[in-house]
């Protein structure tokens, strides 16, 4: 039996795989043959779910919450999340109809596209931008229009570039601060500038928030559908309970819209994966509702977090010829290497190869100048990695 000759659609045949889960799976199957590697690859905190979560979940389950409930979540978790909102990014008049719970911030960011993009329509997506951006775009049959910001500008775009990029098919302006893979974060000013840029050329604004607790050296963290209602008409906020609470695999992202928009993301969410799962929401309203125990938690992890940051950025800038911005938010590190004269993709595998050190090509994310870090790893690795690279940049020069 052959398969049909037309055997794939154009959306499978237009989708790449996730370059940084390959680079995961690829160093985690290394690690797995008994390899000694050094693995930056990985975008997700190395710290457990903390136990009042998991023990929520637990009761959840113990008492029978395990049944189908209503598609956009959890009524007592929809309301904690808009009173998030309301409380912390001061997001103004919030109520739960406004709140989508998903399975996961990726498929939420999916629905926010699905929900806004037709065939034809254009989306600005700043680069370096997280790399299933793009790749969600065009399932949605639309087209990424990428406007790149270096390292000289802190990987942060201008209003002016993006007046620039704007055609009048342009229906959405992508943000992620703080940003994977840059780590980059944008001021309320930055974002307010952004903004009036969106308002003036009828965009919807779409922000993805979910690393807005791990900021370093005073930064500040600003949702840009606070700066103003109108401003607040137009946004959907992406935020999510995995970098937070370290949470990944419990797959439970969110969704703050105009209620018409959430309205239109439940009824996509309905046919396509019913409600994320209902005792995992139960951990995560514990997150919400025990607010000391998940502040202290958060405040553990980003100071782990924030040590290592320091140790990495100090290593890096020792390598002759490797050019880091130390940027202030996220868990990742974006260094230049393009002095050496390899494209990351070769950089990254004659890395691998030689020194056994794990890192995703910047290609990934629309940069092919540099490579990403992630410091979601012991102290331990971050020592030894960096000396591996180090011997292995000497070779280059
Ligand atoms: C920028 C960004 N947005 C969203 C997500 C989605 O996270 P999750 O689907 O685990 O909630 C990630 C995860 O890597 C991310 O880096």
């Amino acid at each position: 039996m052959s398969t049909p000759s037309s055997a794939l659609s154009i959306w499978a045949n237009n989708v790449s795989p996730s370059p940084t889960l390959a680079v995961d799976a690829k160093a985690k199957a290394m690690k797995a043959a008994g390899e000694d590697v050094c693995g930056f690859g990985a975008g997700e905190p190395d710290f457990d779910t903390p136990d009042f979560i998991k023990e929520a979940c637990i009761q959840a389950l113990k008492e029978g919450k395990t049944k189908y409930i209503p598609a956009p979540g959890l009524p007592a978790l929809r309301e904690a999340v808009a009173q998030k909102h309301i409380q912390e990014n001061k997001i103004q008049g919030l109520e739960a109809s406004q709140v989508v719970i998903s399975p996961g911030g990726k498929y939420s960011c999916y629905l926010a596209i699905l929900a806004t993009c037709s065939p034809g329509d254009e989306v600005i997506i700043p680069a370096p931008y997280w790399v299933s951006y793009p790749e969600m775009v065009k399932l949605a049959g639309a087209e990424p229009r990428v406007v790149f910001a270096g390292d000289d500008t802190g990987f942060k775009i201008t209003p002016e570039q993006l007046q620039e990029a704007i055609s009048p098919k342009t229906k959405v302006l992508m943000l992620n601060s703080p940003s994977n893979p840059t780590g980059a974060v944008y001021t309320s000013e930055e974002l307010e500038a952004l903004a009036q840029v969106a308002l003036k050329n009828d965009l919807w604004i779409f922000t993805d928030e979910i690393y807005e607790y791990l900021l370093y050296d005073g930064a500040k963290h600003c949702s840009i559908a606070s700066l103003s209602e109108e401003i607040a008409q137009r946004t959907i906020t992406i935020n999510g309970f995995s970098k937070a609470y370290s949470m990944t695999g419990w797959r439970l992202g969110t969704l703050v819209a105009p209620a018409a928009l959430a309205k239109a993301v439940s009824s996509l969410q309905s046919h396509t994966t019913s409600n994320a799962t209902t005792f995992a929401q139960y951990g995560a309203l514990a997150a919400l509702e025990q607010k000391d125990k998940a502040a202290k938690a958060i405040e553990n992890m980003r100071t782990v977090f924030d040590q290592r940051r320091a140790l990495l950025f100090e290593g890096l800038s020792r390598i002759s010829g490797l050019e880091c911005f130390k940027s202030q938010g996220a868990f990742y590190l974006f260094p230049k290497i393009n002095n050496y004269g390899l494209s990351s993709t070769d950089f990254a595998a004659q890395l691998l190869e030689q020194q056994k050190v794990a890192v995703v090509p910047g290609i990934a994310f629309g940069a092919d100048d540099y490579i990403r870090l992630s410091y979601a790893t012991s102290e331990e690795t971050i020592t030894k990695g960096l000396n591996r690279l180090k011997q292995f940049c000497e070779t280059l020069n």
